[in-house]
């Protein structure tokens, strides 16, 4: 299968069919399997609208849109699909590791065993062994938001979609968590949507960046990132080359504002 997401003259918005007002209009999107999908664009010009109707979250007005060869539905269904928002909705009350167990939602049967392996798999790989008895509010804000992101790795989802997820966090940590969602990107080899205000950000994690224009929502720019980098969607921050990149993004950015 070629595309994770493709979708034909979509039309997404709020409100009932008659009354809506469109948010996203008329837009045409193929997003590789297996690619990393960096999306811009001004605050209010339907970012997480889009990562909604992909998630199953909202259903599209007009035109078509398929999710890993497949109704948004059927792959939210099937767990295929993972969500990280900025503010990560821990439970306060449950452990981290309780949290991270959250969306299976097991409590006994075979399966057990299997998810308890999986949950220490998951915060070791983010940093957190060590941490799965503690609650949220012991945690600072980059390992809630490692936390959030082992929450929707635990289902092995072949999408995920991230909503700003560092938008919180200091420079540094979020260049950390920046490397290490990289390096999960490669071992797993799912597709990633991941919407950020951050150029910077968008530039070096994307081989592609999208720069979404408001009013109506519409595809301004389409970046492929590749020629920027070296092989594997490798780059350090300060290369020329993607100093350039970031420079025709802002550009892009600014046009769309
Ligand atoms: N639940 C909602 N009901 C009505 N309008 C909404 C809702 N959520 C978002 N919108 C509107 O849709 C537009 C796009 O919102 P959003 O996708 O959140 O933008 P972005 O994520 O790019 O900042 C905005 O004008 C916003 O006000
Ligand atoms: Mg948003």
């Amino acid at each position: 299968m070629a595309n994770a997401i493709e979708t034909r003259r979509l039309d997404v918005g709020y409100g009932g069919r008659q009354t809506a007002v469109k948010v996203l209009t008329g837009l045409d999107l193929s997003v590789a399997a297996g690619s990393f999908l960096s999306i811009l664009g001004p605050s209010g010009c339907g970012k997480s609208t889009l990562l909604r109707v992909v998630a199953d979250l909202l259903d599209p007005l007009g035109g078509s849109i398929s999710v890993l060869g497949d109704t948004p539905h059927a792959v939210r269904s099937r767990r295929d699909v993972g969500f990280v928002f900025q503010d990560s909705t821990l439970l306060p009350w449950r452990t981290v590791r309780d949290n991270v167990r959250l969306p299976l939602n097991v409590g006994q049967g075979r399966l057990t065993r299997t998810i308890d392996d999986r949950t220490d798999e998951l915060l070791d790989l983010m940093g957190l062994a060590g941490f799965g008895e503690r609650l949220p509010h012991q945690l600072s804000g980059g390992q809630r938001q490692r936390v959030a992101i082992a929450r929707a790795l635990l289902g092995q989802p072949r999408l995920l979609l991230m909503d700003e997820p560092f938008g919180a966090l200091d420079e540094i940590t979020r260049d950390r968590l920046n490397d290490e969602l990289l390096s999960l990107w490669r071992r797993t080899g799912a597709t990633i949507l991941f919407v950020t205000h951050s150029i910077a950000e968008a530039a070096y994690l994307g081989e592609r960046v999208i720069v979404l224009a408001a009013n109506p929502g519409r595809l301004a720019r389409d970046l492929d990132m590749r020629p920027f980098k070296q092989a594997g969607n490798r780059c350090s921050r300060e290369d020329p080359a993607i100093v350039a990149a970031m420079a025709e993004l802002r550009g892009a950015l600014e046009q769309a504002s």
